[in-house]
């Protein structure tokens, strides 16, 4: 059974990886190479083809702005199955680009830094991992820098995103709030996504125009920083996206640690991540729910609803041990009924919930794969277990999707899995928690 799935995972990959030296998070429906996607698609090939796994982040990095800024999606190649394309985004609008690869003008959630650990211990610290870290990290540190100097707009350590493409969890009902405070033109344009996919599965018409208006926004500034944060309608602190940054500046921190040489960077990565996680449990922690939630910063209000993002500080070591019994508290109490598989991306007893669109409430591997570790690292193993128990079951009862049904009885069933087929994260993350500790 480990062995079939793992087989078929990594036909998955193997099929997934392009020429060009990265890997499509799935055919047809995302054709091109994503930033955080590559980062968990990084960990799966590390276990079977560690030349695959060091070329996905190599390709990454090579698309670095001079800025330091690393794009969310780019377009290595001219597909016409996604909408849209690069041709809408014009990277090329800001000075600093990267003209060698068009890319998008916005970025995704900053794991780098923690995978590039994570492949150092999966290699059993090779001299040949340290030699490629070591090439490498600066270009990491660099995004890092970039975040903090342009997206820190109260300086305290906490990094704004401008779009929910930035987010990572693009559709969450987080946004309905945001979408509240807009009026976009109704655009006209030819949706991709729905030719692969059930509509029923993906963001509504009318959510599209909010996302191409905010990019539209962003172009007419020439995707310059300083005018986003003055005029973008969408102007959020997110937990997950900070949690990530700190998880990795704390990999970061580490790893220069260990390589020795780099003490000012070692001392600035300190100062922000200190400054980071106060503001993370000050600004973004909400005691009555018992979880972080989203920071409106636009509209200076906290958006006070629970979701899969809400825990994902546990992964960054920024709770308290109290605030972490409350997490897995909020977390059961909301989530975890013995009828639902852990951890759907929506609180499942609010009325946004929905249990088949996208991230309005369907299961997804790698924030469950974060929440394993996040759980992990505060000793809550029981929970722990039962999530990554359940990311197994889900994936092995209907195959590699890219988003699951948490209700175990599921009466649009019988089939649990949703959005694209063949999913790379999916057999990636699967194939991290099959070989961890082996
Ligand atoms: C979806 C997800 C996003 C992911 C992308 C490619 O848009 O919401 O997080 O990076 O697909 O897999």
């Amino acid at each position: 059974m480990r062995e079939q799935l793992m087989e078929r995972a990594v036909q998955v990959l193997e099929r997934n990886y392009q020429e060009g030296g990265f890997t499509i998070p799935c055919e047809g429906l995302y054709p091109f190479q994503w930033k955080w996607d590559s980062g968990f698609i990084a960990l799966g090939f590390a276990y079977f083809d560690m030349e695959k796994a060091k070329k996905e982040i190599e390709t990454l990095l090579q698309s670095q702005w001079e800025n330091g800024f690393i794009p969310h999606i780019i377009f290595h190649n001219d597909s016409d199955t996604y909408f849209p394309g690069a041709d809408f985004h014009q990277s090329h609008l800001h000075p600093q680009s990267n003209k060698n690869f068009p890319s998008t003008g916005m970025t995704q959630p900053p794991v780098t830094g923690f995978v590039l650990e994570r492949l150092l211990e999966i290699s059993k610290h090779s001299e040949d991992m340290i030699g490629f870290i070591k090439k490498h990290i600066d270009k990491v540190y660099q995004n890092h820098v970039y975040f903090y100097e342009h997206r820190d707009v109260e300086n305290d350590g906490l990094v704004y995103i401008y779009h929910n493409w930035e987010s990572g969890t693009d559709n969450s009902p987080i946004w309905d709030d945001i979408w509240d405070t807009m009026n976009p033109p109704e655009y006209e344009f030819e949706r991709r996504d729905t030719s692969h996919v059930d509509p029923a599965q993906r963001p509504s018409k009318r959510e599209y125009d909010h996302y191409l208006y905010i990019i539209d926004i962003a172009k007419k500034y020439n995707y310059e920083d300083s005018k986003i944060a003055a005029h973008s309608p969408f102007l959020v602190i997110d937990p997950l996206f900070n949690s990530m940054l700190i998880r990795s500046n704390e990999a970061l921190i580490k790893l220069y640690d260990l390589f020795g040489g780099s003490q000012d960077k070692v001392d600035y990565l300190k100062s922000k991540q200190a400054m980071g996680i106060e503001s993370l449990n000050s600004k973004l922690y909400n005691k009555e729910l018992g979880a972080y939630v989203h920071f409106d910063q636009r509209n200076n209000k906290q958006i006070p609803y629970v979701c899969s993002s809400s825990f994902a500080p546990l992964y960054s070591g920024a709770p308290t041990n109290q605030q972490a019994q409350s997490l897995v508290n909020t977390m059961l109490a909301k989530f975890g009924d013995e009828g639902r598989y852990l951890c759907a991306s929506f609180d499942p007893t609010h009325d946004r919930f929905n249990p088949r669109k996208y991230w309005r409430g369907p299961v997804w591997i790698n924030l469950n794969w974060m929440l394993y570790h996040g759980l992990q690292r505060y000793g809550f193993e029981e929970v722990a277990k039962q999530v990554k128990a359940d990311s197994l079951e889900l994936i092995s009862k209907n195959g590699f999707y890219e988003y699951f049904d948490s209700r175990k009885d599921n009466p649009d069933g019988p089939l649990n899995g949703y959005g694209g087929n063949n999913f790379s994260w999916s057999a990636a993350l699967l194939i991290d928690f099959l070989n961890e500790n082996p």
